[in-house]
């Protein structure tokens, strides 16, 4: 049969193969603890999955959903960012739901990137940011993030001839896989660039609202001259706990806004009314119950941090997110590591090199199991190190 040569520089997505290296293990009698996807544990409260069932009994909801989100799901992402994060938004040209996050990051490499069109992306960093570039033909070079600068891009290093390349450049803070977290002067250096080049600012933020120890997570646009330069995208997933459901949001600059919802009509139609109910419940409801979320995720990173550090891992206890980045023992490398715990402990933790090559020397725990199972699992991989 023939494949398009763009399959040849995309492996299958990290995750789908891992998913068949823990079910060969499992096949083998061992009931595997995986540590590796930061899909929430924990249900949405009930009157969100109230609202979606209500919504599901209407016989309206059946029908085709609409290409730009029901009006009262744009204005309740427009209210949660006025109240969230102090920004204003247009519910009508500046918001467009998504099927989920993942979705919007590769369709709107899309609408921006054209052949051999330059994008600097995080490394380590999400694995959409690249593969999303090369569906849409474009080319990609990385921005290492360094623990020296907190995991920051180091933005004098970048060479004023890629800056003026580039036609996008992602961010994600709070960041997967490191946990770090962005100072608002960060994102001012990165608006002025990229008035000056001329580039797009993507910034993935569906960690905003996992937070710990009383930090509050930025939103990129609450930057002075951001929705000028670009767009941001957040997610249901994290922040309410409806992984499954796929709901995001890109929100922003009202041209790019546009130009992604012209490459997404022509491939979906929108989301399932009562999941957009369910959406909106989630949004414009009470919100206390995320703090009481967040501590339970607190407590959960402390318990990795101190049974990695008890196992020999260097690692600190992240502001926000839903990982622990911690530093391997000398004399391995990440997938060694991960292998050899995944076949001996029964514990599956993602090698850092799946995030890029400045990912190797890590491993990335994710918070989604419960605080009992995450602590005899760090146990686990304490024995089959020494
Ligand atoms: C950095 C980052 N961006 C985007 C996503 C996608 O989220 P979703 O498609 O569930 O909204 C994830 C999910 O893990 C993520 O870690």
């Amino acid at each position: 049969m023939h494949l398009a040569p763009r399959l040849n520089r995309m492996p299958p997505y990290f995750f789908a193969r891992v998913a068949e290296r823990i079910r060969a293990v499992e096949a083998q009698g061992h009931r595997v603890i995986n540590l590796g996807i930061g899909s929430p544990d924990l249900p949405p409260p009930d009157f969100i999955i109230e609202a979606m069932i209500a919504a599901a009994r209407e016989p309206a909801s059946h029908r085709y959903p609409s290409y730009t989100g029901s009006p009262e799901l744009r204005e309740a992402i427009a209210g949660y960012y006025a109240r969230r994060f102090g920004v204003a938004l247009d519910p009508n040209r500046e918001v467009l739901p998504l099927i989920g996050s993942k979705e919007g990051l590769a369709h709107v490499l899309m609408a921006l990137v054209g052949d051999g069109d330059l994008v600097l992306v995080p490394d380590p960093g999400y694995p959409t940011y690249r593969m999303g570039t090369y569906l849409a033909d474009g080319v990609f070079e990385t921005v290492p993030l360094r623990p020296e600068l907190g995991f920051l891009p180091d933005l004098d290093a970048i060479p004023e001839e890629t800056y003026r390349r580039a036609v996008a450049f992602w961010v994600n803070y709070p960041n997967n896989p490191t946990g770090a977290t962005a100072p608002r002067e960060f994102y001012a250096r990165l608006v002025d660039l990229a008035h000056r080049y001329n580039f797009v600012v993507l910034s993935d933020n569906p960690y905003a609202d996992i937070t710990f120890d009383g930090y509050r997570a930025p939103s990129f646009l609450e930057t002075p001259g951001a929705k000028e330069v670009g767009v941001e995208f957040n997610s249901l997933s994290k922040t309410y706990n409806m992984a499954g459901w796929r709901v995001g949001m890109a929100v922003g600059n009202a041209e790019v806004i546009a130009a992604l919802l012209r490459v997404k009509s022509n491939v979906d139609t929108g989301i399932f009314y009562p999941l957009q109910a369910g959406a909106i419940a989630a949004l414009t409801g009470p919100q206390e119950w995320l703090a009481e979320r967040n501590d339970i995720y607190r407590r959960r990173r402390d318990v990795v941090v101190e049974g990695l550090r008890a196992a020999g891992f260097q690692a600190d206890p992240p502001k926000a997110s839903l990982y622990v980045w911690a530093r391997i023992p000398e004399g391995w490398t990440s997938e060694a590591l991960s292998t050899h715990v995944l076949e001996t402990a029964h514990i599956w933790l993602t090698p850092g090199i799946a995030f890029g090559e400045h990912g190797e020397g890590y491993v990335r725990v994710a918070l989604t199991t419960d605080a009992e199972t995450l602590a005899r699992a760090m146990e686990r991989v304490a024995q089959v190190l020494s």
